[in-house]
């Protein structure tokens, strides 16, 4: 890798958003740039960033894609609004849907989503609007991890060897490249973003598509994010690095208002973490599993069954997909 690492002992972080400030202004020149908004850290810095630099002259878009959590894409955009940075809202549930259709193979998953973010959406937007450039959230761990081929994180490109000018049609500039997640919830703090962002819990670029084992249709999205609501209800006071709920393929047998139902599992996965390269499986308390295993079958239909995931990681990872 020929990028150099800024350790958080070494980040200067007013330093740091003066020159990345300065850096943006000059690449883009008298131009205009884009930038996708997910409200995710890494993409909220670089939004206050970009906004820094180029004022009016970055539009950032919220792409719904379908597969976020309850409510995300009006949190998101109404968080930005109270900053003062518009946010435009793009309906792309289709065309996400349409590209997952049929795809099982979680690095095809992982792929449609890619494409489909970046060759048809992103590229639609950017042309329609002038742009020559894309501001984008990579950070040095996304690129670490895809370029030892771990896991191929959605927003890897030119690490990958993919010329985004020859094959979407603009630039990519990422300011935060050379920073992990803690020295980019500094830069994020700094920049005036409230703490439901910088210190927001992490969550994978392909959303809940990396929580749907096998087909993602947009009702097996519905039952997941059902799901996904309740364990987030429920664990938020467990001080757990991360916790999510997993839709699996396999069905079984279960029994509701005394008849057969051939229903649903749900896998709980929550994990104490600090650098989410090695995990260990929180110990929750039993009371607070069997909540779990009562309200997920009761408010989610067609679910009769809730795991927990007791494995490390590795050999597991967080996201199941
Ligand atoms: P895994 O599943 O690889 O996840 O153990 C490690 C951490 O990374 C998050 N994750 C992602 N984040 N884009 C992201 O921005 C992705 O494609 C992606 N996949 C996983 C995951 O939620 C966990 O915190």
């Amino acid at each position: 890798m020929d990028i150099r690492e800024i350790r958080v002992e070494d980040l200067n972080v007013d330093r740091f958003i003066g020159e990345k400030t300065k850096e943006i202004a000059s690449i883009v020149g008298s131009g205009t740039a884009v930038n996708a908004l997910s409200g995710g850290v890494d993409s909220s810095a670089v939004t206050m960033l970009a906004h820094r630099a180029l004022g009016t002259r970055v539009k950032t878009y919220f792409v719904e894609n379908g597969i976020m959590r309850e409510g995300e894409p009006q949190r998101v955009v109404s968080i930005f609004e109270k900053l003062g940075v518009p946010v435009e809202l793009v309906d792309a549930k289709e065309a996400f849907f349409r590209a997952l259709r049929g795809v099982t193979d979680p690095e095809l998953k992982r792929q449609a989503i890619t494409d489909t973010f970046y060759k048809d959406v992103l590229a639609r937007l950017v042309r329609s609007s002038g742009a020559r450039h894309l501001l984008h959230g990579t950070n040095y761990t996304d690129v670490e991890e895809t370029v030892a081929g771990i896991k191929r994180q959605h927003n890897i490109l030119e690490q990958l060897r993919i010329d985004t000018q020859k094959e979407y049609g603009y630039k990519v500039i990422e300011p935060l490249i050379e920073l992990r997640k803690t020295g980019v919830r500094m830069v994020a703090k700094a920049l005036g973003l409230p703490k439901e962002i910088y210190d927001r819990p992490p969550f994978p670029g392909p959303a809940l598509a990396a929580r749907v084992i096998g087909e993602v249709t947009s009702e097996r999205v519905e039952i997941v994010r059902k799901a996904t609501k309740i364990v987030e209800e429920e664990l938020a006071a467990s001080n757990a690095f991360q916790y999510l709920a997993v839709l699996h393929e396999d069905r079984v047998t279960g029994i509701r208002g005394g008849k057969r139902e051939f229903g649903s599992q749900i896998g709980v996965r929550c994990f104490d973490s600090t650098d989410a390269v090695t995990a260990t499986p929180t110990r929750l308390p039993f009371e607070t599993l069997e909540r779990l295993g009562q309200r997920i079958p009761a408010e989610v239909h067609g679910v009769v069954s809730v795991t927990y995931n007791v494995t490390r990681k590795p050999p597991t990872t967080i996201e199941a997909v």
